[in-house]
């Protein structure tokens, strides 16, 4: 079994959903929720982690440089035996000393392609452009944003919609189920 750190930095919908594929889907018997860690102490996935019994921690990164917050996640994170860290709504740009210390070890997930749209506001930016469709990217991370190889991607059908909370339901709920998935085809590999 996979030991999973999932990082965090507010509402954990994503991370949610990894938890309950380990509990009783897809990840079942393949991978499980070691902790959430959040960076923002006030992030409602930690009380979502905490509900299903997960352990979870806080670092805060307010005060902090980028290099003295990935240092004292390091050092966390040296304590627990995990094997993969997986970023799910985590907001935060890591350094190479981070990232170099996980090589093909983290991984996230973008709501665009990422060789087309990087960073915030990805269903704004589907949505101001009136796109058909637009893409979830779940990708190996580096230092750069949103920058890293990009491992599988899942089209979400935007034909019709009259919102941006309509494309913003369609493609949440395209990443719950893909990226469990994606997840569970990369650890089988
Ligand atoms: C998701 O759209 C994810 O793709 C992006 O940030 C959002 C986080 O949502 N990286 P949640 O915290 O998982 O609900």
């Amino acid at each position: 079994m996979k030991q999973l750190a999932i990082l965090i930095s507010g509402r954990g919908s994503n991370m949610k959903a990894i938890a309950e594929a380990c509990q009783n889907g897809v990840l079942k018997g393949v991978a499980n929720v070691r902790i959430v860690i959040s960076n923002n102490l006030k992030a409602k996935g930690l009380e979502t982690a905490r509900a299903m019994n997960i352990p979870t921690a806080a670092i805060a990164s307010k005060d902090k440089s980028r290099l003295e917050f990935d240092r004292a996640l390091l050092r966390f994170l040296k304590e627990i035996d995990v094997d993969y860290i997986i970023l799910a709504g985590f907001m935060r740009r890591l350094t190479k000393e981070f990232t170099d210390a996980y090589p093909q070890r983290i991984i996230n997930i973008h709501p665009a392609d990422t060789r087309q749209h990087r960073g915030l506001g990805a269903y704004e930016w589907a949505w101001e452009n009136q796109l058909p469709d637009t893409k979830i990217t779940v990708h190996y991370v580096n230092d750069k944003i949103d920058d890293g190889q990009i491992i599988a991607q899942a089209n979400v059908d935007l034909n019709g919609v009259q919102s941006l909370a309509e494309v913003e339901a369609r493609g949440l709920k395209v990443e719950h189920q893909f990226f469990a998935q994606a997840l569970k085809t990369i650890f089988e590999n």
